[in-house]
This record gives C-alpha cells, structure tokens and sequence, in this order.
C-alpha cells in the first residue's frame, strides 16, 4: 500500500472526488489550490484532498473510498497519513459535511468532533437537491479534530 500526492491532471480521479462532492462546479471551486493524495493497493482504491483555511486550520475538502473497497480501513489510512503529516504545521484538522448516517459517524469514529453548520449550505449552493445516506441534505456540519 502507498499513498501518492498528485500534482497535475487531478481530473483523472474524477469518479472519486464526485463520490464525496457531487457536481463538479463545486469541485471546481477547491481543486487547484487543494493537495491531492490517492491511496494504492495494487489500483487506487481512495483519495483525498485538503486545503489550508488559514489560522492553523487544514480541510479535508474531498475524502473518498471506491465503493467496493469501502469498510476496509482506507479512508482511515488517508486520514491518519494526512494528521501525522501536517500535525507540525497545523493545530486543527476540519470537514465539512452533509448531516448524513453515511459521513457524520465515520468521522466521529476517527476523533472528529461537531464544531459549527452552515445553515442551508447544501439547499443555497447546489443546482439540485443532493440525498446521502437517504437524508435529504440541507445544512453543512462541520466536525474538527485536534492535530
Ligand atoms: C466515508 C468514506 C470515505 C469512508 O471510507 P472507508 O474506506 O469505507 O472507511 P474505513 O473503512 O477507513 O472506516 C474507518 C472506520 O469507520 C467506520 N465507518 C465507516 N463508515 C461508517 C459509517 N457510515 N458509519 C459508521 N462507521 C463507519 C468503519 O467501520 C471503520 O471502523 P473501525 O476502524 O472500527 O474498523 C466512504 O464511505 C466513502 O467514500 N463515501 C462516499 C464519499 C463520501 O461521502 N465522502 C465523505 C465526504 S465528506
């Protein structure tokens, strides 16, 4: 297993950044100035991004496993590569996400931790409604961990 950053051409992961963000013109809003990561086992089975939001804070702006490949602990290792690779340079690691079953308690399980919403994120910014986990998504929950 290794884990590569990704320096040009980050479209070609594109199937994976819009399993964790559905339209690419949203995408397209962080994907220049993010660090890309993939994991690979044998193919490349999860990838990741993440963004300096300034005062200390890093993002993880995309974090996606293949679904086939989800629940074997990749996700989980793209995250732990990501805090003991920035913990010198960053004091909070953070993400945003929809208030879903299928995100908010992964990432609970790894130490993150509620911290504040966007109310309507989801219903202001997206063309279309945008379901995870069967909920209809509206507010963005963002959860942080300590690096
Ligand atoms: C969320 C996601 C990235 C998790 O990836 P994964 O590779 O399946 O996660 P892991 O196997 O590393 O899981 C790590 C731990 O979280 C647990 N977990 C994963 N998803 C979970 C869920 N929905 N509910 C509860 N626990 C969950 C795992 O069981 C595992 O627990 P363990 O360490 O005790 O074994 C994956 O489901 C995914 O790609 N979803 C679609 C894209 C997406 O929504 N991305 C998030 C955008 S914010």
């Amino acid at each position: 297993m290794q884990i590569i950053k990704v320096t040009s051409n980050k479209k070609q992961y594109l199937p994976l950044l819009l399993l964790a963000d559905e339209e690419e013109a949203m995408i397209d809003r962080y994907l220049e100035r993010g660090i890309m990561y993939v994991l690979e086992d044998g193919d490349v089975k999860a990838e990741c991004l993440v963004t300096n939001e300034g005062d200390g804070i890093l993002e993880i702006k995309s974090l996606a496993t293949l679904p086939q490949f989800q629940r074997r602990g990749y996700a989980k290792v793209l995250i732990n590569f990501i805090e003991a690779k920035y913990k010198e340079r960053f004091k909070i690691l953070q993400v945003g996400t929809g208030d879903s079953p299928a995100t908010v308690p992964f990432y609970q399980k790894l130490g993150f931790i509620r911290s504040h919403i966007i109310k309507n994120f989801f219903t202001d910014n997206y063309s279309h409604p945008i379901y995870d986990g069967g909920i209809l998504l509206t507010d963005m929950v963002y959860l942080r961990k300590r690096l």
